[in-house]
């Protein structure tokens, strides 16, 4: 057997212990598929004295040191945040080493920069693990799907939404009570921002968008709304019209004939993180707790479900060694793999001309006219109503609306000239529908 390949570890929290443990207990399988042994050359960390579980003479606290060493051929990193990763990753790359990295929002961000340093050095960016955890996702998307066209990428990429979203649609508790709940069962973060306000999972859907589109996407592209302000009263009226509420990423390629006066030919990407009601015969909406899934729609494969653990140590070091065999193998072989490529480059749309559809439940005056002028709010802003349903309880009456595909500012206009309107009570819930037929 020839000489190990030698991998730099950058961090060791949860996923890097993982990483480290399975690359020692497996170390004869992995030998046998790679075609030479892997050897661990270094693990950068901050603090050395919080990692008695590493062999003392591999710790490092200088990164940068350790990524540009002449023997290291293969760079993991699982430290996550922009700086000091993507400084290390260009380096590592400059220096000839393939990378791999769990990192959602470098690769979000910083995409671009990242694959074409990769493509200059001729080295491999892998990235599985930085959306949907263990699920075999980017990989199928680069290159299993990489002859066919895809139309839409929609997923649940963040496990502690959907752990409080499955929670409250179980338990009637409003969003509050569902987070303090799951923060007590270890599933929130302390700061729950970044999973609560969407911008996790914005991060996971520029990264699905780029790859699913070739088209450079970032997570500034994304338009986000977090779970924050769903409500039980939400939550029940998808009860009510057999749906449920999840936090989905959507990006869409959308056709030049649905128009745009941003972009008034050719197709464009709409790429959008919000919560939605889907209909529950959706596949997506069997997904509960922490799990996440991904739905893909393509032209010849038709419809493909990806579903499993999105976060974790172990689910995430699987996907990250995966990614390691896989790019020392293609180091065995003296190859690169498949680089993300950009050519289509289609502009991505603004979320005011993004084709969506409403729900809104309104609590109205039962006399007569009233429903009248509520159609005339949607047909002035030139929305056609799908479905309507009144409930009514004394002079007092409940309309529950779902409109057909309008695009999304001409929807939220209709919204606000209704809360205006004196026949009007209250607008007891708005969110947008996905999925219905
Ligand atoms: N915080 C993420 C989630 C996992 O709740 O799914 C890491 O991306």
């Amino acid at each position: 057997m020839s000489a190990p390949l030698k991998v730099a570890l950058l961090g060791c929290g949860t996923v890097g212990s993982a990483v480290l443990r399975l690359l020692s207990e497996q170390a004869a399988d992995l030998t046998a598929r790679i075609g030479r042994p892997v050897e661990v050359a270094g693990v950068a960390v901050r603090r050395p004295d919080r990692h008695p579980e590493v062999p003392a003479e591999l710790l490092t606290t200088d990164a940068h040191t350790l990524v540009t060493r002449p023997d290291v051929d293969l760079v993991v990193e699982v430290i996550g945040g922009i700086e000091p990763a993507r400084t290390l990753l260009l380096a590592a790359m400059a220096a000839g080493k393939s990378v791999v990295s769990a990192n959602k929002a470098l690769l979000a961000d910083e995409g671009v920069t990242l694959h074409t340093a990769a493509a200059d050095a001729g080295v491999d960016l892998y990235y599985e693990a930085a959306v949907a955890g263990a699920i075999p996702l980017l990989r199928p998307l680069r290159e299993s799907l990489a002859g066919d066209q895809l139309r839409r990428v929609v997923g649940i990429v963040n496990g502690t939404t959907n752990y409080i979203l499955s929670s409250m649609a179980e338990t009637g508790a409003g969003f509050g009570e569902a987070l303090a709940e799951a923060t007590e069962a270890g599933y929130a973060e302390a700061d729950p921002t970044a999973d609560v306000d969407g911008f996790d999972a914005a991060a996971k859907a520029a990264i699905l968008a780029s790859l699913a589109f070739h088209s450079a996407v970032h997570a500034s592209d994304v338009y986000r709304e977090g779970i924050s302000a769903v409500s039980a009263t939400d939550v029940a009226r998808a009860a009510e019209i057999g749906c449920t509420v999840k936090l989905l990423a959507i990006c869409e390629r959308v056709p030049s004939s649905t128009g745009s006066p941003t972009h008034p030919t050719g197709d464009s990407i709409a790429v959008r993180v919000h919560p939605a009601m889907i209909p529950t015969s959706h596949p997506l909406a069997a997904v509960n707790g922490a799990f996440n899934a991904v739905f893909v729609e393509a032209e010849a494969a038709g419809q493909l479900m990806f579903y499993g653990q999105g976060a974790g140590g172990e689910p995430t070091a699987s996907a990250v060694l995966g990614d390691l065999v896989a790019v020392a193998r293609n180091r065995v072989s003296g190859v690169a793999g498949p680089n993300a490529t950009g050519y289509a480059a289609l502009p991505t749309r603004p979320m005011a001309e993004t084709p969506t559809r409403y729900h809104v439940s309104l609590d109205v005056a039962d006399k007569p006219g009233v429903l009248a002028t509520v159609a005339q709010e949607f047909a002035a802003q030139g929305v056609s109503i799908a479905t309507v349903r009144q409930d009514g309880h004394g002079d007092a009456a409940t309309l529950v609306i779902v409109t057909h595909s309008a695009p999304d500012a001409a929807l939220a206009a209709t919204v606000e000239r209704l809360r205006g309107m004196a026949a009007v009570r209250g607008v007891t819930s708005v969110l947008r529908v996905e999925g219905l037929a």
